[in-house]
C-alpha cells in the first residue's frame, strides 16, 4: 500500500538533491540523477553513478548497463515497478575524449559527500533486500571494502537491511572479454536477483 507520508518525504529529498553542491561533480554534470521507484519497494538496487545517458535523461540505469539490468530483472521474475533503483553517487563523473564523455570512477571524497542522499533513501524505502551492484556501491553503502566475489550469493552482514547482497555491476557483463564470460556474469546477476526476489516476500 502506498504510504503518502514516506512518498512525500522522498519527493522532498529528491527536490533538495537537485541543488546538491556537496562535492564538485555537479559543475560538469547535466543534473542530479536521484533514485527512482516506489517508496514501498521491498528491493533496493544501488549502482555506482549515472552514466552518459542517465546524466542526460535524469534517470538511473537507462543506458546500456540499464538494458542489461532490465533484462536480468525480467529473467529473475522481478517487475521494475517492484524495485527502487539508485546510485551511490548522483552526478555523472566524466572526462572528455574527443566528442565523447568517458566515465570516471568517483573517489572516496565524492562518495562520502553523496552518502547522505543514499542514507535518506534507505531510511525511507526501508528495503527488505538491498542489492549492491559492484564494489563502489558496496563500499559506499557498508563503509567498508567488500569484494564482489566470483560466485552468486555474496551476502554481507549489515544493519542496512534484513538481507544485503553484493553482486556484479551490470556494466561488468558488458566489459566481459568473451561470450562465455559474458554469459557467466549475466547468469550470476540473474541468480542474485532471484535470491533478492525470494527474500523480498510478497
Ligand atoms: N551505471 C550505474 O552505476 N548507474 C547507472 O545509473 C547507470 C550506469
Amino acid at each position: 500500500m502506498t504510504d503518502p507520508i514516506r512518498a512525500a518525504e522522498l519527493e522532498r529529498i529528491r527536490e533538495q538533491a537537485r541543488a546538491c553542491r556537496a562535492c564538485d561533480l555537479w559543475a560538469r554534470a547535466t543534473q542530479t540523477v536521484f533514485g527512482e521507484g516506489a517508496v514501498e519497494a521491498r528491493i533496493m538496487l544501488v549502482g555506482e553513478q549515472p552514466g552518459d545517458q542517465e546524466d542526460l535523461a535524469g534517470e538511473p540505469f537507462v543506458g546500456p548497463a540499464g538494458a542489461i539490468l532490465a533484462r536480468a530483472l525480467a529473467d529473475a521474475g522481478i517487475e521494475r515497478s517492484r524495485v527502487y533503483v539508485t546510485n551511490a553517487v548522483k552526478h555523472f563523473k566524466w572526462r572528455p575524449a574527443g566528442k565523447r564523455r568517458l566515465h570516471e570512477r568517483p573517489n572516496a571524497t565524492e562518495i562520502r559527500a553523496c552518502l547522505p542522499w543514499l542514507q535518506s533513501e534507505l531510511a525511507l524505502v526501508r528495503p527488505r533486500v538491498l542489492v549492491l551492484l559492484g564494489a563502489t556501491a558496496a563500499q559506499a553503502a557498508t563503509g567498508r571494502s567488500v569484494r564482489v566475489g566470483e560466485t552468486p550469493g555474496n551476502v554481507v552482514a549489515s544493519p542496512l537491511a534484513p538481507h544485503v547482497l553484493v553482486t556484479l555491476h551490470p556494466s561488468a557483463v558488458l566489459r566481459s572479454d568473451s561470450p562465455e564470460s559474458r554469459e557467466a556474469r549475466y547468469q550470476r546477476l540473474v541468480t542474485d536477483l532471484r535470491f533478492a526476489a525470494e527474500h523480498a516476500g510478497a
